[in-house]
C-alpha cells in the first residue's frame, strides 16, 4: 500500500513535466512529402504556413528525398531573387528538423535556383515571444522585485510549472 502512495503522486508528476514542454513539431504541409515542387502555380506551402501558429521553440519537419531535393535557409533577399548560392544553412538528410529559436520570418527553399523558381518555397512567421501580458503573468507568480520579465516562456509552460511546484508542496505536505 506504501508504494502506491508513492507511485500515484510521482506518476501525476511525470505527466505533468512532459504537459509543460509545449513545443509543438510541424511537418511542412501537413504531409510526409509535401517539400517538392508544387503541381500547380502558387505557394501551397507559403499558405499552409500562414494558417499555423508557429512560436519560439517549435520546429519544422522537413520530410523529403535527399537525392533529389534538400533545404535551404536563405536571407529574405535571396529568398526574393532565388539566390541559392550562399545559404544561410543547407540540409540534405532527407529528414530534416529545423528549430524555430526566435520570433520572425524565416525563408526557405528547395536546393536549386530553378526548383525555387518553380515554387518549392516556404516562409513562416514566428510569433513575438510575450503574447501574454504584464497582468497574467504576476497572477502565476508572486510580484516579483525589479524588471523581472519573462522573455520567452509562455504563459502555459509558466502555468503548468505553477501547477507543478504546487503538486510538488501537495506531496511533501501529505
Ligand atoms: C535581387 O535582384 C534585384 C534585381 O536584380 C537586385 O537589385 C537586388 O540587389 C537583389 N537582391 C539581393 C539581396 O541579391
Amino acid at each position: 500500500m506504501a508504494s502506491s502512495g508513492v507511485f500515484l503522486p510521482c506518476f501525476a508528476l511525470i505527466s505533468l513535466l512532459f504537459a509543460c514542454s509545449d513545443a509543438a513539431d510541424y511537418v511542412v504541409g501537413g504531409t510526409e512529402d509535401a517539400w517538392k515542387i508544387p503541381s500547380s502555380p502558387g505557394f501551397p506551402l507559403t499558405d499552409w504556413a500562414k494558417k499555423q501558429r508557429f512560436q519560439i521553440g517549435d520546429s519544422l519537419i522537413f520530410k523529403y528525398d535527399g537525392k533529389v531535393h534538400s533545404v535551404l535557409e536563405l536571407t529574405e533577399g535571396d529568398y526574393q531573387n532565388c539566390t541559392t548560392s550562399k545559404p544561410i544553412k543547407k540540409f540534405t538528410d532527407g529528414n530534416t528538423k529545423y528549430e524555430l529559436d526566435r520570433s520572425g520570418r524565416f525563408h526557405f527553399t528547395g536546393g536549386t535556383e530553378e526548383h525555387c523558381f518553380n515554387g518549392q518555397k516556404l516562409f513562416v512567421d514566428v510569433e513575438p515571444a510575450a503574447h501574454y501580458s504584464e497582468n497574467e503573468l504576476s497572477t502565476v507568480f508572486a510580484p516579483a522585485p525589479g524588471p523581472s520579465k519573462a522573455d520567452g516562456l509562455r504563459v502555459g509552460f509558466m502555468g503548468c510549472v505553477a501547477v507543478m511546484m504546487a503538486a510538488l508542496f501537495g506531496i511533501v505536505l501529505v
